[in-house]
C-alpha cells in the first residue's frame, strides 16, 4: 500500500554496513557494504577496522540506498539503527548516523534489537509472520532458540549457544582445513562431494541431561581439529570433503532437531530461520525434511536477506512503526550486549 510508512534501517553491528528501506513490508533498498577482506588474514572479525570501515562507507551506503529506492530522504519517515547486540564502535557508528538522519529529517528514531530484526526480515519475503513463531538464529556471533509471541513487544529467549556461535565453529573448522574465511560457504561447497557419515562427530548438549536448548560448539571443533591432527601425524592425507560433510552434518543434527523440539514443546507449528549460517544447504535441507515430517511450517529468508543486512533493521522499524510502539529517547546509545527481550529501547 502505497500510504505505508517509509523506513530506513541502519545495520552496524559487526563487519557490514547495511542501510535498507522498506515501505511496509515491502523492500525497496538494501545496499551494503563489508570490510570481511579487511579481516580476512585474522580469521576473525577485528573491531577496530570494522568501525573505521563504517565510518567511510556509512554516507556513500545511505546514498545508494535512497538511489536504488528512487526516493529523496525527505521521503523517509522514521529511522531504525541496530542498537545492540554487537561491537561497541561499530554499533556507535550505526546510531550515530541513524540520529542525524532522524534529526535532520525530524522523524522519529527507533534503536531496535539486531536478533529480532533478523526474524523481522523474513516479513519481507513471506508476509507477517505467525505469532507465536519459534525463531532460530545461527550467524558468526550468535547461535539462538527464540520464542516470538509478538515480535513488536515480546521475544523470549529458549536458549543459545555456551560456548562458540555455529558460525565461528565453521569458520574454525575451515581453518584447520586450510579453506578461506569466513568459512561456511567453502564447508558449505566441499561437503558436496563428501560422505556425511564418514567421521561420527559429537552432538554437542545432545544428552539426556544437557539442557534442551541450548547449543555447544567448542567440543565439535576440538574433535574435528583432533582428528585431522591424527591423520596428519599417521601421514596420511586428510579427506576434506569427508571431514566438511561430517562436521556440517552434526551441526545441522543438532541445530535442526533442537528447534523442532521448542517447536513440539511449546505447541508452535511455525519455525523461521534466520543469521548467515541459515544459508547452509545442508542445514536447509534437514530442515525442510525435519518440519515436514512434524507437520512445522518451516520460513527460511533468501541466503542474502540471511545475512547481516540494513533490510532487516528496516523491516523491524517498520513492525514497530504499525504496532504503534513508542520511538526510542534522542540520547539512544549503543548496547553490546543488549538481552534478546528488549526488542526495541
Ligand atoms: O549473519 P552473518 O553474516 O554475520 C554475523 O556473524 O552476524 O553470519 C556470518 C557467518 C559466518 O560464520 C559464515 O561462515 C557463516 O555465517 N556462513 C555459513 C554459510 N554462509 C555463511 N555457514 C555455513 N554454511 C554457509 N553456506
Ligand atoms: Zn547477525
Amino acid at each position: 500500500m502505497a500510504d505505508e510508512p517509509i523506513v530506513l534501517g541502519f545495520e552496524t553491528s559487526c563487519d557490514e554496513t547495511g542501510v535498507g528501506i522498506v515501505r511496509g513490508h515491502t523492500l525497496l533498498a538494501d545496499a551494503l557494504a563489508t570490510s570481511m577482506a579487511e579481516h580476512e588474514r585474522f580469521g576473525g572479525v577485528v573491531p577496530e577496522i570494522a568501525s573505521r570501515a563504517h565510518l567511510e562507507a556509512m554516507v556513500p551506503t545511505v546514498h545508494r540506498a535512497l538511489a536504488e529506492a528512487g526516493l529523496q530522504a525527505s521521503d523517509i519517515d522514521a529511522v531504525a539503527v541496530t542498537s545492540g547486540p554487537g561491537l561497541t564502535g561499530a554499533l556507535l557508528v550505526g546510531v550515530a548516523a541513524a540520529k542525524a538522519y532522524a534529526m535532520a529529517l525530524d522523524k522519529p528514531l527507533y534503536g531496535v534489537n539486531h536478533l529480532a530484526a533478523h526474524v523481522a526480515v523474513d516479513e519481507l519475503q513471506h508476509g507477517p509472520l505467525a505469532e507465536p513463531s519459534i525463531a532460530m538464529l545461527v550467524s558468526g556471533g550468535h547461535s539462538s532458540l527464540l520464542l516470538v509471541p509478538d515480535l513488536a513487544q515480546e521475544v523470549q529467549s529458549l536458549g543459545r549457544t555456551i560456548d562458540d556461535a555455529a558460525g565461528e565453529a565453521f569458520d574454525k573448522v575451515a581453518r584447520v582445513l586450510g579453506l578461506p574465511f569466513p568459512g561456511g560457504p567453502p564447508i558449505d561447497r566441499a561437503a558436496r562431494d563428501g560422505d556425511p557419515e564418514a567421521i561420527a562427530f559429537p552432538r554437542g548438549l545432545t544428552g539426556r541431561h544437557d539442557p534442551i536448548y541450548d547449543f555447544s560448539f567448542s567440543g565439535l571443533k576440538t574433535a574435528v581439529a583432533r582428528w585431522i591432527e591424527a591423520r596428519e601425524r599417521a601421514g596420511e592425507p586428510v579427506p576434506v570433503a569427508d571431514v566438511a560433510a561430517s562436521f556440517q552434518e552434526a551441526v545441522a543434527d543438532v541445530l535442526t532437531a533442537k528447534a523442532v523440539r521448542a517447536c513440539k514443546d511449546h505447541g508452535v507449528d511455525h519455525l523461521v530461520l534466520g543469521g548467515g549460517v541459515a544459508a547452509n544447504s545442508r542445514l536447509r535441507a534437514l530442515a525442510e525434511e525435519r518440519c515436514a515430517a512434524a507437520g512445522i511450517v518451516l520460513r527460511v529468508p533468501s541466503p542474502k536477506l540471511c545475512t547481516d543486512n540494513g533490510a532487516m533493521v528496516a523491516a523491524l522499524g517498520s513492525r514497530l512503526v504499525a504496532a504503534g510502539v513508542a520511538p526510542s529517547a534522542p540520547d539512544l546509545g549503543a548496547d553490546s550486549s543488549l538481552p534478546i527481550e528488549t526488542v526495541s529501547r
